[in-house]
């Protein structure tokens, strides 16, 4: 009947011969034995300590044994309780098993059956924790799947938007194409035809060298006019490469994979973030040998190294001296065959926290302030890493940096 550990047990009766009684025999038993008077003292104790069988009395004065029982059922449901009652007192016997007591034990004692009973209620009590256990377990388990399951739709309904504001921008930088035209021609047309002016505009200028064009000669006049179509027709020049460049972005991508060079890859992503890099920080790429060739869809680890380009850039943002460094390779695969893409870019921003870094591809995890990030961008890439077959991991000293790794395999024809 007795396990490893000591069963705590309470017994409660104003009689004190029937509680020294128990309480020599189930000491002997090997039981931790607690004892009370009356109800209101074993609710008093029930506080103080953590028991597992209350053994009561049904008459008692200042709280029965019903009144205790009916206290416990609220407030200790996991202690089970066994009555005491005398010959006469079956009726409240009966009274307590429909209140929850776990069984009736009449006075006097018979040791065999209190042991058999106390048996009983001790199976019967872990029987319920352990269920109530399992029960809470399991629910916990459900609701893990059930976050899971609803962060993983919100993230398929973001990058829906994101594809869908993917598409608006392509449509708009698709109207713009066509003006953009207009101007681009004229502009080359406009620096042709100035050409001749020039000429007319010199020889005015010898015949008339007093002649100003609002208080400039003739010759400024017709240097700030070069001036002013070199940098209009730089400017339109500028925007069509970025219209391009976005129309080549957005362009949906066909699910098919192909064989690419990661640097190329990174080079048009490059290309393409120098909006983000500005003049600002230092560009160090060491590419290993053309073509270091993988399988997969190349927008797509497009997107990857933008938005690593964009963290560090964020990261590197107040910083003096900002440097992002590049190094792609073929490796040797460590304790395997053959070789691997190894892929590094690494900032000397802020760095980021160990509080941070726990977390820092988990969806929707951002530190930026409410409205600048969605915290997408890490877990987004490490999925398409994934899908590519690829690993991505992070590495950072605070305060010296970050460095992202990214292993591909390489392609096989
Ligand atoms: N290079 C880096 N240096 C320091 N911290 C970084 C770097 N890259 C990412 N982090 C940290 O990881 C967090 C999550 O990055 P993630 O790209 O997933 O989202 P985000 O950049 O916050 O938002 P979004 O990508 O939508 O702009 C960032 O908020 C930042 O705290
Ligand atoms: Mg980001």
């Amino acid at each position: 009947m007795i396990g490893k550990e000591k069963l705590k047990l309470l017994v409660v009766d104003d009689d004190p011969d029937v509680v020294d009684m128990l309480s020599a025999y189930l000491s002997g038993h090997d039981m931790e034995i607690t004892t009370a008077e009356n109800g209101a003292e074993a609710l008093k104790r029930l506080k103080e300590k953590e028991f597992e069988l209350v053994i009561s009395d049904v008459m008692m004065p200042e709280m029965n044994g019903i009144e205790l029982l009916k206290r416990m059922s609220s407030e200790h449901p996991d202690v089970a309780i066994i009555m005491l009652t005398s010959m006469d007192e079956t009726k409240l016997a009966t009274q307590a098993m429909q209140s929850g007591a776990f069984d009736y034990i009449l006075k006097p004692v018979e040791f065999s059956q209190l042991n058999i009973s106390i048996s009983n209620a001790v199976t019967k009590q872990r029987l319920i924790q352990e269920n109530r256990a399992y029960k809470e377990t399991l629910e916990r388990m459900v609701k893990e799947q059930r976050d899971v399951i609803q962060q993983q739709r919100s993230q398929l309904l973001q990058s829906d938007k994101l594809s869908s504001l993917g598409m608006l921008i392509s449509g708009v930088c698709h109207e713009i194409n066509n003006p953009l035209a207009f101007i681009n021609s004229n502009l080359q047309l406009l620096e042709l035809y100035f050409g001749n002016l020039k000429n007319a505009m010199d020889e005015y200028a010898r015949e008339h060298p007093d002649y100003r064009l609002k208080k400039m000669t003739m010759e400024e006049a017709a240097q700030n006019i070069k001036r002013m179509l070199d940098d209009s027709l730089q400017g339109a020049n500028s925007i069509k490469g970025i219209v391009s460049d976005i129309m080549g972005f957005s362009r949906k991508e066909s699910d098919e994979r192909r064989a690419f060079c990661v640097n190329d890859c990174i080079r048009k992503t490059l290309h393409m973030a120098r909006f983000i890099l500005k003049n600002k920080v230092a560009v160090q790429a060491g590419f290993g040998p053309d073509p270091l060739e993988a399988l997969g869809q190349p927008q797509k680890m497009g997107q990857v190294f933008m938005n690593l380009f964009h963290n560090a850039a964020y990261a590197m943002r107040d910083r003096p001296a900002s440097t992002l460094t590049i190094t792609t390779r073929k490796e040797p695969i460590s304790g395997g065959h053959g070789e691997r893409i190894f892929i590094e870019v690494k900032d000397n921003g802020a760095g980021i926290p160990k509080e941070v870094m726990e977390r820092i591809f988990d969806p929707y995890f951002t530190t930026k302030p409410s409205g600048e990030g969605t915290g997408l961008g890490l877990s987004i890439s490490r999925n398409i890493v994934e899908d590519h077959g690829g690993a991505m991991s992070v590495e950072s000293e605070l305060n010296k940096g970050a460095s992202f790794i990214i292993t591909l395999p390489v392609h096989k024809d």
